[in-house]
């Protein structure tokens, strides 16, 4: 037994239990309760996981208090200064920074598996031009798997790997191919000479007609919206992918699955809904009337809350709203978009917000989306393929979660329990007697 352990009494005759309870290296202890129901017939009841470890991981660790978020041990501000998002992506997958000619050879290989599959050019063309990015993504990635069946068994570290590869290169190729198919332009082909960022950037913006030049602000600004959002330990999508995987699919359709969780609003779409808010206001007299929608943001009846501001885990400030803030003001400044109105709206607002009491005293500030959705509007991503951006940058954090899920020993299908309160057993009346 543990040096530390829980017991459990019950009020119902079933024998006390104890459990041993598992220390990680931060945060929260563990209570081990596996054997429960095997030693008593119970499970334990968590909607939602508010209360339940669903792994032991190594990948990432976010204190909400302190506003602390780790990439193996890293700060994301230490990261988001010192390396960019090719070396976030090895750290996050194989444990540790890479050394030079390991990030160069890593380079190397992601940028040299670029390009997808031209049959994929076919697959797009099935779409409607107005379909949601994020349902094109989904149909993508889901298709991608068809065309490598050399890569279908998710217990070969080896298939795994390549992947992994696969995923971190093409996502971008996936992601600008939706976007220049919603407006009717022709897909760009990777130009493995630019950055990882520069290289998107010119698959979304450049035409065949004009040579692009990559503005070395608005590339690290990309860089850094990808090294943001590519793990925040087990959020929904993540657990998803976790689960998906769990059952032995093949990791590219893992991912699919966690592609199709990020879209939901509640989760990926928070940036687009904090953009369309900006949108309203400015729409019904911007800046003048902040006023009127700061008093409906602090009313519980009038059912919107202010986009962009608080979070479930980071209680005090989001860690990646800082960075992104530097950012957005780099990125204003470069596009001399300080005095654009949505953008002076943005910045006033976050201004008024940050002085008013309700928000001060809940310890509501603003998150990394309140920045991330007004640096991709300035840099002209349109708003419904902010969640794409988001799902090519977590994609990582995806696949890094996977390999650790598989390799782990403890690793078992998931298959949560229930508290049933349907029908018990009943009879079937014939069709005629109902
Ligand atoms: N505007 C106005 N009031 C708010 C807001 C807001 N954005 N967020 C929380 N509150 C109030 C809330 O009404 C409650 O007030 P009271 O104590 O008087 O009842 C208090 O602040 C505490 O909020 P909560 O309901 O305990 O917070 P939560 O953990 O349930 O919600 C949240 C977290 C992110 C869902 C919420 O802050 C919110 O809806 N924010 C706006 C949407 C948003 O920006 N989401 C993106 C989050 S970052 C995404 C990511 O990390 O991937």
């Amino acid at each position: 037994m543990a040096d530390k352990t829980a017991t459990l009494s019950f009020s119902d005759g079933t024998p006390e239990i104890t459990f041993p309870i598992l220390e990680g290296s931060l945060g929260p202890d563990v209570i081990d309760i596996r054997p429960l129901y095997n030693k008593t017939g119970k499970f334990t009841y968590d909607s939602g996981f508010l209360s339940t470890a669903s792994c032991s991981s190594t990948i990432t660790y976010i204190d909400g208090e302190k506003g602390e978020l780790l990439y193996r041990g890293y700060a994301i501000d230490d990261l988001a200064h010192h390396c960019n998002f090719l070396e976030v992506c090895q750290l996050l997958i194989y444990g540790e920074l890479p050394t030079r000619e390991q990030h160069e050879k890593f380079n190397k290989l992601v940028l040299h598996h670029t390009m997808v599959h031209e049959q994929m050019h076919f697959f797009m063309r099935g779409f409607r031009r107005d379909a949601h990015p994020m349902a094109v993504l989904t149909g993508l990635m889901g298709a991608m798997s068809a065309f490598y069946p050399d890569s279908m068994n998710i217990h070969d570290p080896k298939q795994r790997e390549r992947s992994a590869i696969r995923l971190i290169s093409k996502m971008p190729t996936l992601v600008s191919m939706a976007y220049k198919y919603s407006i009717g332009e022709p897909f760009i082909y990777p130009d493995n000479s630019l950055s990882y960022a520069g290289n998107f950037l010119r698959m979304m913006f450049a035409t065949p007609c004009e040579p692009y030049v990559v503005n070395q602000v608005i590339e690290r600004a990309m860089d850094r919206i990808l090294t943001l959002h590519a793990d925040h330990e087990q959020n929904a999508s993540t657990s998803t992918v976790r689960l998906c995987a769990s059952s032995g699919t093949n990791p590219i359709a893992a991912i699919a699955a966690g592609v199709a969780c990020l879209w939901g609003p509640a989760h990926g779409g928070a940036n687009e809904a904090c953009l369309m808010m900006l949108n309203e206001i400015q729409a019904n007299g911007g800046v003048e009337k902040i006023g009127e929608y700061i008093t409906k943001f602090k009313d519980k009846n009038s059912g919107v809350r202010l986009m962009g501001f608080g979070h479930r885990v980071y209680r005090n400030y989001d860690p990646r709203a800082k960075l992104m803030r530097e950012t957005c003001h780099e990125v204003l400044a470069e596009l001399g978009l300080q005095d654009d109105p949505l953008f002076k709206l943005a910045m006033t607002l976050e201004r008024i917000a940050l002085e008013d009491d309700y928000f001060v005293s809940r310890k509501l500030y603003p998150n990394v989306d309140f920045y991330s959705g007004i640096v991709q509007k300035a840099i002209g991503i349109p708003v419904p393929l902010f969640t794409a951006i988001f799902a090519l940058a977590r994609s990582i954090g995806w696949i890094a979660q996977l390999n650790e899920m598989i390799a782990d020993p403890e690793y078992k299908i998931g298959r949560p329990r229930q508290r049933y309160v349907g029908e018990k057993l009943r009879k079937v009346k014939p069709l005629n007697e109902r």
